[in-house]
């Protein structure tokens, strides 16, 4: 992007950050209630008081730049086939994402993204100078993947292809058809395929951890965190999983933008993907939700202006409101009116929905949602 041209703000990071800490009843998140570093060690089934005072004694120095060994190794475990040479540990899937764009595109190229999605790819291509496209997951269709637009979207010169499975916002997981239709276009045009699977293991429906797409295409990159379906957004550790020279070439972005993530990040997130500790982290994770979508359908069964498509993962829901009011307005009226925030649909690609997150005790939950009807109660 030359510096002449307006920037596109990254607008639903910046609108989270801006109230998440502060509003009483915080619906706007996308992972489940955070672990405690206590409760992480807990899990390893020693002695706790242990583990935590080792962990006080760590020396916080720089962590490996790339990562961790015994970090890569743990997460490699979880992807067929890949070693510690096919991952670098980034600051969140953010930085993944940021930097496989970076690495596999240049200014000029066409990108192709899903939507609805997590805007990142939406206002970083166009701040990179990428051309853009767009395919549809299709309400009416339960969200089903719109197999002729993708077919549409991605043309010959087509170098990147970016999807989330599950997705934000919908909880939508792809079909084994709908990944083979978007595997076919990629081989097709020889363009990166992006997947970014930070909602894997946040099943609601399936006790299948929802699997990756790395292995299936010699140009796929998979992307993963500690965030969502692990509850450890505060670690900010992201990885990216892909071919050994490509992941090379990111890790020498990183040595200008971040340098490493930290050494306590590497240390837990090891423990938290430990083949011990990790399903029940999982376990606990699909416990919140579980049981918190089931408040939400209770929620909207006994009103006649939302709809909402049952996700199939993650602790978020897209909630359709038959109200005439732009979502960021009625999130900005929530915020001021109920002390209370959800994620506004607009800033996902659609309007007149709300991403509502549920991942949270049920009292909490329950309250948010009570505040949500109240507000639409005295709207139009
Ligand atoms: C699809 C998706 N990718 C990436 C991220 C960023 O996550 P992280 O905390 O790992 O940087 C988010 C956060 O909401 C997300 O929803």
């Amino acid at each position: 992007m030359a510096a002449s041209q307006p920037f596109v703000e990254f607008k639903l990071e910046r609108l989270l950050s801006t109230f998440e800490n502060e509003v009483e009843i915080n619906l706007s998140e996308s992972g489940v209630q955070p672990l405690t570093m206590r409760e992480l060690l807990e899990m390893k089934g020693g002695d706790t008081d242990a583990e935590l005072a080792a962990v006080a004694d760590t020396a916080l120095n720089y962590p490996q730049a790339n990562g961790a060994l015994e970090l890569r190794e743990a997460i490699a475990a979880w992807y067929p086939g890949a070693t510690a040479a096919n991952v670098l540990v980034t600051v969140g899937a953010i930085q993944a994402n940021f930097t496989s764009l970076l690495t596999v595109t240049d200014p000029g190229d066409a990108v192709v993204i899903m939507q609805p999605n997590y805007q990142q790819f939406w206002g970083l291509a166009q701040n990179l100078g990428r051309r853009m496209n767009t395919f549809s997951l299709r309400q009416h269709r339960g969200w089903a993947l719109d197999q002729d637009e993708l077919q549409d979207a991605v043309a010959p010169d087509t170098r990147f292809v970016a999807i989330v499975n599950p997705n934000n916002p919908t909880g939508r997981v792809l079909r084994t058809e709908e990944r083979a239709a978007i595997l076919s276009a990629v081989e097709r045009t020889g363009a990166w395929l992006l997947s970014d699977e930070v909602y894997a293991g946040a099943e609601r429906v399936s006790d299948e951890i929802t699997a990756t797409m790395y292995g299936d295409y010699d140009k796929v990159l998979a992307i993963g965190s500690t965030s969502k379906a692990y509850g450890l957004p505060g670690l900010r550790i992201g990885w990216v999983v892909g071919p050994p020279e490509v992941v090379a070439r990111m890790w020498a972005w990183q040595d200008y933008i971040t340098i490493c993530t930290t050494t306590l990040g590497n240390k837990l997130a090891t423990v938290a993907l430990s083949p011990e500790v990790r399903p029940q982290i999982i376990a606990r994770t699909r416990g919140y939700v579980r049981r918190g979508f089931e408040t939400v359908a209770r929620w909207a069964a006994g009103r006649d202006d939302v709809e909402v498509l049952p996700p199939e993962a993650a602790a978020i829901c897209f909630l359709k409101y038959a109200k005439k009011i732009n979502s960021t307005e009625f999130v900005m009226r929530l915020l001021r009116e109920k002390d209370a925030f959800v994620a506004p649909g607009d800033l996902f690609g659609l309007d007149s929905h709300l991403r509502v997150s549920f991942g949270l005790p049920d009292d909490y939950v329950a309250e948010g949602l009570a505040r949500i009807g109240a507000l639409l109660d005295e709207v139009e």
